[in-house]
């Protein structure tokens, strides 16, 4: 029904100006969500007042309100995998959420004590390497959930690093375990082995190349000593043979891509220290509150998801772009796209039936200078609309540099307005008009036209501090959840990525000839083929 309604709004609208839109003085104000420090502006889209009542009917008639409760007090609301989905609750240590009438605060709070233990004494070279000397790198190896949170995280809060150096190996490609340890003393580097099965294929076979490369040059009774796990399967880290004094474990409710709130994040935690890895949860935590008690149009999260159902359900854009006004968070992109192409690229609805929609879009971006410089030709003159989602801060944390953050502040505010305005054909031709006339005028000044028109939302922010990354990263997961709530999908499962994980452990052995191709299509036996042969 709201689906409906939606639809035809749409369509009964038709072709409107956002230009046209701000003929209300109040739009801007009005289009726009306060909270936690942050603003959120998505008056630059084509929403206009019945497009967002109509939406947040949809978001209460989709059962959110009550889904959410559900999800915070550990309900097993991932139904596909018989599992709650608690990782809020690593964010906040004195909750109540309860899994099977247990209270899971205790162990959270266990668990991110012994966390800060460790952390701290192998900072300030309380603990040492076996040989004795102190740990000066810190190697995690995981991938997917289990690398991308840290990474990107280590990555945006560069300005709290200090004492330990952090690398993050993830492909099985040997190139990138090679490349990363190429520079480091294995007698000096700490491994984390980070993985919530313990049996990802790429991680296991980074994990022994990397014991092997500590034990060749510390011997492989020491070699041991250098592992650290996070995990949730204990028997499978003693397999491996670290020690489980040296093991963090959490629990199947924390999903591998919402995990680095807990052990998966004692990388980052290593690189910044536990008080501000605790102001990085105390940030998610203020966003969590937000997303509980902030009503309708008024909820951050909220009106992020339902932006980008309107653009991607009720438009039809099938991608968004991510495009962050902050180097540090360069790693933002790829992060969000398993947060939420992960949770939300799903066919099939919780019912089991085929989802009578699109699922969520596709997710891409780069920060902003370097990609007006590659890819924005398309999103200002191309053929087909991207909602771009820009963020900013209002200051950086390069004081000598704030001339460089106003230039940045600039580009942000002028590719939005640009894709707001555009240019017009008549705008187009004054500007050449010196310098032709005639067709070859109006053909060149065709080229110069932007339609403009295109929408995009700010997100601004004071600071990339560790809360405001927390707050921010926790704002995106909210959103992820009332998007698929809202589209009727269990953003909390991956089933779509098991396929190619068994074809592949299926194709090893035909690449050593232990196996023959016959049952292989003709394509991959001709690739085999290529790829198997000496000249
Ligand atoms: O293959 C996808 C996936 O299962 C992700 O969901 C997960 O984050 C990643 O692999 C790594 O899994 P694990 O932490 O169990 O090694």
């Amino acid at each position: 029904m709201n689906w409906d309604a939606l639809k035809s709004h749409h369509r009964a609208r038709g072709a409107c100006r956002i230009l046209d839109l701000f003929q209300d003085q109040g739009r801007a104000a009005d289009f726009s969500v306060r909270a936690c420090d942050m603003l959120f502006d998505y008056s630059k889209t084509d929403i206009d007042v019945r497009a967002r009542d109509l939406l947040v009917q949809l978001a209460d008639a989709s059962g959110l309100a009550e889904r959410r409760a559900a999800m915070f007090c550990g309900q097993r609301i991932n139904e596909t995998e018989d599992r709650a989905v608690l990782h809020t609750a690593l964010r906040n240590p004195d909750g109540d959420a309860l899994v099977d009438g247990e209270p899971v605060a205790p162990g959270v709070r266990d668990t991110l004590d012994r966390m800060a233990r460790f952390s701290d004494d192998l900072r300030i070279g309380r603990i040492r390497a076996p040989g004795g000397g102190r740990y000066s790198d810190v190697v995690n190896i995981g991938i997917g959930g289990s690398d991308l949170g840290p990474a990107m995280a280590v990555g945006a809060l560069a300005p709290y690093t200090d004492r330990l150096r952090c690398h993050f190996v993830s492909n099985v490609d040997g190139a990138h375990i090679h490349d990363i340890t190429r520079g480091l003393n294995p007698a000096a580097t700490l491994v984390i082995v980070a993985s919530k099965t313990f049996t990802t294929i790429e991680t296991m076979t980074n994990a022994a190349t990397a014991r092997d490369w500590i034990a060749a040059k510390v011997g492989a009774d020491l070699a041991g000593g250098h592992f650290v796990a996070l995990s949730s399967s204990l028997t499978k880290t003693a397999q491996f043979g670290i020690d489980e004094t040296r093991v963090f474990g959490f629990e199947d409710w924390v999903g591998g891509r919402y995990s680095m709130w807990g052990p998966i994040g004692l990388g980052l935690m290593l690189a910044i220290g536990a008080g501000n890895f605790r102001d990085f949860l105390a940030g998610a935590a203020a966003m969590d509150a937000h997303f509980c008690s902030a009503e309708g149009a008024r909820n951050m999260p909220l009106m992020l998801a339902l932006v980008g159902i309107w653009h991607n359900q009720i438009c039809g854009h099938a991608t968004r772009a991510v495009l962050p006004y902050d180097q540090r968070l360069a790693r933002l992109p790829a992060y969000l796209q398993q947060l939420e192409m992960e949770s939300n690229g799903k066919r099939v609805a919780m019912d089991g039936q085929d989802l009578p929609c699109h699922s969520g879009p596709v997710v891409w971006g780069e920060p902003g200078t370097n990609g007006q410089h590659a890819f924005y030709q398309l999103i200002h003159q191309g053929t087909r609309m991207v909602p771009c989602e820009f963020m900013v801060a209002r200051e950086g944390h390069e004081p000598d540099l704030a001339h460089q953050h106003r230039l940045l502040v600039a580009n942000c505010l002028a590719q939005s307005e640009a894709l707001l305005r555009g240019r017009s054909l008549d705008q187009a031709r004054e500007r050449i008009a010196g310098r032709y006339d005639g067709d070859e005028l109006e053909r060149q000044a065709r080229h110069r036209v932007f339609p403009g028109n295109r929408p995009s939302t700010t997100l601004v922010y004071p600071k990339l501090t560790p809360r405001m990354l927390g707050q921010i990263i926790a704002l995106y997961e909210h959103r992820v959840f009332a998007e698929g709530v809202i589209l009727g999908i269990n953003s909390f499962d991956q089933w779509g990525v098991e396929l190619g994980k068994e074809l592949a452990v299926a194709l090893a052995p035909l690449l050593t000839g232990e196996a023959t191709a016959e049952a292989k299509d003709g394509s991959t036996r001709q690739l085999l083929d290529y790829l198997t042969s000496k000249d």
